[in-house]
């Protein structure tokens, strides 16, 4: 059977895409920052996933505001890399597993979620920009097959963070049914706290960024109590994007253990955070 093995959270902005591509991760600017994600390449080679199931937010690339689904999940055999406008490069196009897909939007259905199915799909910076932090010497070929989750961050009415945590779920027992022995991870992309215009342009609540961090490990069903304004309250117009977190930590049915998290400002108009986190059967955490 398939099996979750983590999950790895972290911020997609643009500007790291941008480092990358220029080579800039010794920079003293961007040092603390790539140095944080040591840990987590380092626990993705020994969980050696073969699929991720990646859940972001679209930005106005694939979707855009005379369209929006609220949940979309791709169904393609490969899905093109664009950008929407950010200057970043376009990657290689990044390798799907409709088989896996279909039987996670069967089961989604099944479980009263109503999900806009993809077959054809183009992926923005909330998509490659984790795939090229994560997969650092990829060189475009990349290692895992991957599984996009989009959820609506980004025209109102969004779902609500108690409503991604139940999708969160119902994506975990869906993968966990599946009868292929594949190695799964989830990443959950965006946050944590920011605004990126109006009168609050420039927005960061550290306190808040740090609650979050700590309490999605520990005790995650204590966020779903927050509303949708909640969220845009404490972490800005678009720290909404930690409702992709939410869903990311529901997908993990098993005994979760933290295994590394770092927290850094600032990164362009956003608090970059990353956190990683592990997904044991009770079997498993018995033989440990
Ligand atoms: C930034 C953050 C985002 O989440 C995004 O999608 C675009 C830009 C930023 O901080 O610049
Ligand atoms: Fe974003």
């Amino acid at each position: 059977m398939a099996q979750i093995v983590g999950a790895i959270a972290t911020s997609h902005i643009p500007a790291i895409g941008k480092a990358i591509a220029e080579n800039k991760q010794n920079d003293p600017y961007w040092k603390p920052f790539f140095d944080g994600y040591g840990p987590a390449l380092s626990w993705l080679k020994q969980a050696k996933p073969d699929v991720v199931v990646m859940i972001y937010n679209d930005h106005g690339l694939n979707f855009f505001l005379d369209k929006m689904p609220t949940f979309a999940v791709g169904a393609a055999a490969q899905y093109r890399s664009e950008d929407e406008g950010w200057g970043l490069p376009v990657l290689n196009s990044f390798p799907g597993d409709a088989a896996l897909s279909w039987h996670l939007i069967e089961h989604l259905v099944a479980d009263e979620f109503d999900i806009t199915s993809c077959q054809d799909m183009a992926v923005d910076h909330g998509f490659a920009v984790p795939m090229n932090l994560l997969f650092p010497n990829a060189g475009g070929q990349w290692p895992v097959k991957t599984i996009p989750v989009s959820i609506n961050t980004v025209q109102h009415p969004l779902p609500t963070p108690l409503r991604c945590w139940k999708l969160g779920r119902a994506i975990g027992r869906a993968i966990e049914s599946y009868p292929k022995d594949l190695r799964v991870v989830v990443f959950g992309t965006g946050g944590l706290s920011h605004q990126l215009d109006g009168t609050r342009a420039g927005f960061i609540n550290k306190k808040f960024d740090l609650y979050c961090l700590d309490t999605i490990v520990r005790d995650p069903e204590a966020l779903t109590k927050l509303s949708v304004m909640d969220l845009v309250r404490e972490a800005g117009a678009q720290g909404v994007e930690f409702l992709n977190w939410i869903t990311m930590r529901g997908a993990l049915l098993g005994q979760v253990s933290k295994i590394h998290s770092n927290y850094h400002i600032p990164i362009s108009n956003t608090a970059g955070a990353t956190l990683v986190l592990e997904n044991r059967t009770e079997a498993q955490s018995q033989a440990a």
